[in-house]
This record gives structure tokens, sequence and C-alpha cells, in this order.
């Protein structure tokens, strides 16, 4: 083939491999099977292999992947990326109507439509073609994601017809359900940790260093938003149909209302038919239809006073009680799960449902058989919200807390005040060690990444490790050959079924085992303290030993007075820290990690700041925030000198209360009367 045969090869497959992908993702009419569809694509990247300087920059190749993306620049948005308001009841959207009312003395009409679950993006199109996608972030500044963005079929890489020449498109990024089942099953298969929700593998997909990994989690994009200079049409509904015109992927369910009944039967409607679409909303967003409406309604300082979000309240579904497991964690608590009739609850099927503790199962009286209702609020774990009691068969049983360990038989404990109860055989409990081992390996602890769980189970069945400190004396000869055949169920088939693989230690196996056991002695020490896996020591609370003890020695000979001198440390968090290291085996298994040449100290480091205005402050952060991310909040808690704490009781001194912060939570606070501070207050608190 010639080049000029080449060329114009290129064009004419381009062409045609974008419509067909138009079609297909956004109008979702095939026009050609899947068959014909890959014949073409193949032949494009055949051409464009051969003839590189002749691929066209918005070649449909792009949606393989292929770019990697060491870091994501920063780029600042041409319009603020702003966010709604919420509301979660008629009279809030009758409010939120009457202010319109307010400064509008003429009929307004709203655009109802689908609040998708998922990640913001915006679109900059400039001549037709995109050339920049960029998340929210704080919403003055986002991170450009570009590569992975393009390999989403729907988002149009070159537009077509009467297009202005900028056009800034906002839209959300979202996964489909099949997509989410298939990444977790995957996950699940390689020992890898589950994604809670779709929402959050989107925003990990997006973030992922290789687009050609991004293309395979097969994202999706609607777009609900556009923006440009002197927009040149009327209405919001008006420029959406522009936009589906020009190539974009535009909701189809999408409703005008005139007034409060109409936007209240489009909500009832999804409230109840969301569970028929292939992925998730959260809710229905409610905007003015009139942009020189929106003109004279203005912004607030987050969001428009044009539009607001109803959120949905959490989906639940009723299923049988099949029976209750009692699971046994590191520390030795009992968590009581329950396995509950396969039903299908907001696209995932659910089979568990976390019952908390004794006292949860006592509160719900709950009976084997009965007919429970199960809510989910965004995680995997669902929860039992309450019980039908109408349909409990006359002869169930209640469902007792076990008083025996399900796996070594020692008799259960409680200690004063606290409503879980404890296997205190924690040195000979099997699953106490194996939760010890596997946390010690874990990524933000000693990261031994190629000990995954598999693993470490077959080492422990046969018998080469009984602590983490036997981890260092395993050897090439011990752990070659090691097999073990696992049978478990595949929980992630709508039909459970039991599955069987070998697990066996080759030779690099084994070299990578014990090349990164040789790699972890450079774990710093705060780190090697975090994975001792002292009961209450969390990552942060290691860090703030670590910095102020200066070595495991200091902390091993620390009075509880020493210790809950220091700002943060509580007498429960001092009392654990005394119990581990009054056990005479830890400190004989600290000594064998010790000779390991494991790291056990640090210099001490200067406060990282002087200001210490939070000293003695317990804070709970919920919510997303303008100007931090979530862990940059919680940083600089922790720098002036706060502690940050994950839920609300009656220790806590304030909230900071952030953008979408849980209505849970706020009952809660609201509940225990705890200041609730907005981020502009605890900014100007910080501040003083
Ligand atoms: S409009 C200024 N429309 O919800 C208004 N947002 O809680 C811009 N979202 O950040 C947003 N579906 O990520 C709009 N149909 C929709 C939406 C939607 C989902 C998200 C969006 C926004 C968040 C606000």
């Amino acid at each position: 083939m010639t080049k000029d045969e080449a060329r114009k090869r290129i064009e004419e497959l381009s062409e045609v491999i974008d419509n067909h992908n138009y079609k297909y993702y956004v109008l979702a009419q095939p026009s050609i099977s899947d068959y014909d569809f890959d014949m073409l694509m193949n032949e494009l990247i055949a051409l464009e292999k051969e003839f590189p300087e002749l691929a066209l920059p918005t070649s449909p190749t792009q949606r393989v992947g292929g770019d990697l993306t060491k870091e994501f620049p920063t780029v600042k948005h041409r319009y603020p990326m702003l966010s709604l308001a919420n509301s979660y009841n008629r009279d809030e959207i009758i409010d939120f109507i009457k202010r319109i009312e307010k400064t509008i003395d003429e009929p307004v009409e709203f655009v109802c439509e689908l609040k998708f679950d998922g990640v913001s993006i915006s679109l900059t199109y400039e001549h037709g073609i995109l050339i920049r996608a960029v998340t929210r972030g704080d919403g003055t500044q986002g991170d450009e994601v570009t590569a992975n963005i393009k390999t989403i079929h729907s988002v149009p890489l070159k537009l077509h017809g009467d297009y202005p020449d900028f056009l800034e498109m906002r839209g959300e990024v979202i996964m489909p359900h099949d997509s989410f089942n298939k990444i977790n099953a995957e996950r699940d298969e390689l020992g890898l940790p589950l994604f809670a929700n779709p929402r959050n593998a989107t925003a990990g997909t997006i973030k992922l260093q290789d687009s050609r990994e991004a293309a395979s989690r097969r994202l999706d994009n609607y777009c609900y938003y556009m923006m440009m200079d002197n927009l040149p049409y009327q209405t919001h509904y008006q420029s959406l149909m522009a936009a589906k015109e020009w190539g974009f992927n535009i909701s189809q369910h999408m409703r005008v209302c005139r007034n409060i009944d109409e936007i209240e039967d489009f909500i009832n409607y999804w409230d109840e038919k969301r569970r028929n679409l292939p992925f998730d909303i959260d809710g229905i967003v409610i905007k003015v239809n009139s942009f020189a409406q929106r003109e004279v309604l203005g912004i607030t300082a987050k969001s428009p006073r044009w539009a607001i979000a109803y959120k949905f309240k959490a989906e639940q579904v009723s299923t049988k009680l099949l029976s209750v497991d009692f699971q046994v964690g590191r520390h030795g608590t009992i968590t009581p799960v329950a396995n509950l009739e396969p039903v299908l609850l907001a696209g995932t099927t659910v089979k568990r449902a976390t019952l908390n503790n004794a006292d949860f199962i006592k509160q719900l009286d709950l009976h084997y058989d009965d007919i429970v209702k199960v809510e989910k609020g965004g995680e995997i774990i669902p929860k039992i919200v309450g019980i039908d009691l109408e349909k409990r068969k006359k002869d169930s049983k209640p469902v007792e807390f076990i008083t025996k360990c399900p796996e070594c038989g020692s008799s259960l404990i409680q200690n004063e005040g606290e409503a879980a109860w404890y296997c205190p055989n924690s040195m000979g409990c099997p699953p106490q060690i194996k939760g010890r081992i596997e946390h010690f390996i874990s990524r933000k602890a000693m990261n031994i990444e190629s000990l995954g769980e598999g693993k470490i189970e077959v080492i422990f069945d046969n018998h080469l490790i009984n602590n983490y400190a036997d981890l260092y004396d395993l050897t090439y000869d011990k752990l070659y050959g090691l097999e073990k055949t696992e049978t478990f169920i595949d929980e992630t088939s709508l039909f459970p079924e039991t599955v069987t693989r070998k697990v066996s230690f080759k030779e690099k196996t084994v070299n990578n085992i014990l090349n990164s056991l040789i790699k972890s002695r450079e774990v710093p020490f705060a780190r090697v303290l975090y994975a001792l896996g002292i009961r209450e020591i969390g990552e942060t609370t290691a860090k703030i030993l670590a910095n102020e003890m200066g070595s495991i020695d200091n902390l091993i000979n620390a009075s509880l007075e020493e210790l809950t001198a220091i700002n943060t440390i509580g007498p429960t968090i001092a009392q654990s820290i005394r119990d581990f290291f009054d056990d005479e085996r830890n400190i004989e298994i600290i000594n064998r990690l010790k000779a390991a040449g494991l790291q056990f100290s640090q210099e001490k480091k200067a406060t990282s700041s002087e200001n210490q205005v939070l000293a003695g402050k317990t804070i709970v952060v919920s919510g997303v925030f303008a100007n931090f991310s979530r862990d940059g909040i919680k940083q600089k808690i922790e720098d002036l000198g706060g502690k940050n704490a994950a839920s609300i009781s009656s220790k806590t001194d304030f909230v900071v209360a952030g953008e979408k912060m849980g209505p849970e939570k706020r009952k809660k606070a609201e509940a225990l009367g705890i200041k609730m501070l907005t981020e502009e207050e605890f900014i100007e608190m910080i501040n003083k």
C-alpha cells in the first residue's frame, strides 16, 4: 500500500469506527457485529503501526489506551466546578422552589435529571477536538487525566456537526455494575482489596497510571452541563440536545417539570426504577431550565442557587436469615455475620450482612429464618436494619451469641464497658495468629507484597510460622515445593459454586518472598510499630509514638503516666501499649525481629508546626472539602496538635462538616450536641 493509499484508508477507517462507536455507546443502536467492528479496528491498528506518522490525533485506537502517566498535572478550571446543595424530602424541594419564586416572578421550568453516582469530569474541546479532561479536584483546580478519559467509548474524541470553537462539557464518569462486578471478581481472585462501590472503583480507575489498564475497566460517561462564553441557547434542555447532536452521551432520562408534583413524580419513579439501571444513581438533580433565570438567581460560595440535588434514601430489600457465622479477628474480637438468602440490592447480590456484636443481635431480637430488612449505604457489607415480625415463624429460635471460640474452643471474655466478646487465646488461636501476620505484611505496615493472604495460609498450615518473627527464619529449602489445594465458594457468582485451586511455591515465588523480606528491613520504625498490631495503635498513633519515643526500647520502658503525657494518647491506648509490652512473649518476638535487622528507632522530629491551636482537641472530619483533601485536612489537624477520631462520640470536641456530610453523622452530632464547624470556620480557627 502506498503512503497516499494508507492515508486515505486510515481517514476512512477512523471515520467509520468513530461512527459505529457513537451508534453503539451513545445511541445504543449498534449497526455492526462485534466481530466486524474488531476487524475494522485491527486493520486501523495495523496501518497506524506501519505508518505511525499518519495516525490521526483523534484516532479511535486511542481508546485501547497505551499512554503511561507518571503524575497527573494540576490544571486550573476555566469556570469553577461547583457542587450542589442537597435535599432529602419534598419540603426541602418546596423551600428551594419558593426561594426561586421570590426572585423570579415569571413561570419557572425545571429540568429533572438522574444524579449519577460517579466522579465528575470537565471535558474541554477546541475546534471539536478533545484536548483536556480534568477532575473536579477542589473545584478551582483538578488533575488532568486525559489519557484515561480517552479510553471511555462514550466520550467523543472529536465532535461532529455544528459545534462551537471552544466548549467545555461537564459530566460524570461512572462504572456500570457489570464492569464493577467483573473487576472485583478479578481482584478477589488475585487477593487484592475489593472496591467498596462503583464510585470508588471509578475514582481509582481515573487515576491509574496505565491507560491500557484503565481501558480494560470499561468506564462510561454521561454529560449534563455545557459551558462556554455567550451560550447560544436559551435553555439547559436545548443545550443538552445540541450536545447530543455533536456526539456527547446525554441521558434520555430527563424531564422538563413545571411544578413540585411533576418533580415528585419523577423522583418517585426513579427511586423505584433505579434498580433497573445498569449503574448507580444516588438521587435526582433539579435545575432551572432557563439560562436567563439562572443568571438572575446566581450562585453562593459553593453551589448555584438554580439547582439542588435530591438524595435517595439508602436502598432496602427483604430476605431470609439462613445462619450466623462468628468470625474471629486478629485481636480475637468475635464478629457475628449473617448469612442471607441471596438477594439483589443496588445492583449486587447480597449474601452476607454484618451483625456488629452481641448487643446488636439482642436489640434486633433476631431469630433464625427471620425475614430481615437489609440496607446498603455505599459500602460492600450491607447491614440489617429491621425485621419483618409478621413473617416470623412461631417455633423459630432466637440467635444466641456463642460462649466458646468457634476456632479454638476457648471461653470468650468481655472487657468491662465494651460490647465486643473476645477469644483470649491470642497466641494459640489460628485466625488470630494468621490475622496478625497478615496485618504485619500488609501494604501500610511492612508491605511484603509477595506474601499475599493465600500464601500466609499455606506457610502457616505447614507449621513453618506461628508469629511474624518466624517469617525471618524462612529459607529457600523450607519454602520450595510447599503446596496446598484450596477449596472455596466463588462468592462473586450469582449462583455460588465451589471452586478448587492449587497453590504451589516454585522458584520464582520463593525468591520473591525472600527478597521482599530482606527489603522489609528498610521499613521505617513508625511502620514497624504499626505492623506489630498492638490493639488501638493505628497508623497515625504509631507515627506519633515513634516520633515521641524515638525507639522501641523507650516505648517498652514507658510507664502509663509517661504515655498519657503524650498529646493524643489517652488511658485506653496507653493501657493497650502496656499490656502488649508486659507480655514476655511479645518482647521475645521483638528481640528476634531486632536480630533480623528491622528498624526499631528513628530520630525525633521537631514538631511540624509551632502552632498547636488544636492541642487536646478530638475532631471528626466528615464529607469533602474545597481546600483540603481528606488526608490533607487530617494531617493539618495532627500538625496542629489535634486528634482525629473516626466516629462521633461524646468525647468529640467538634466536627468539621464538609460538603456531602453523611446525614447519619449529622444526626448523631446534633443528638449529642457536638459543635459543627464549616470548612471556612475551621480555617478561621486554625489561622487565629
Ligand atoms: S450538575 C453546578 N447534574 O453531583 C452544578 N451534577 O453533588 C453542576 N452529578 O459535582 C453539577 N449527576 O459530580 C449535575 N445530572 C447531574 C449530575 C451531577 C451527578 C454530580 C456532580 C456534582 C455532584 C454534586
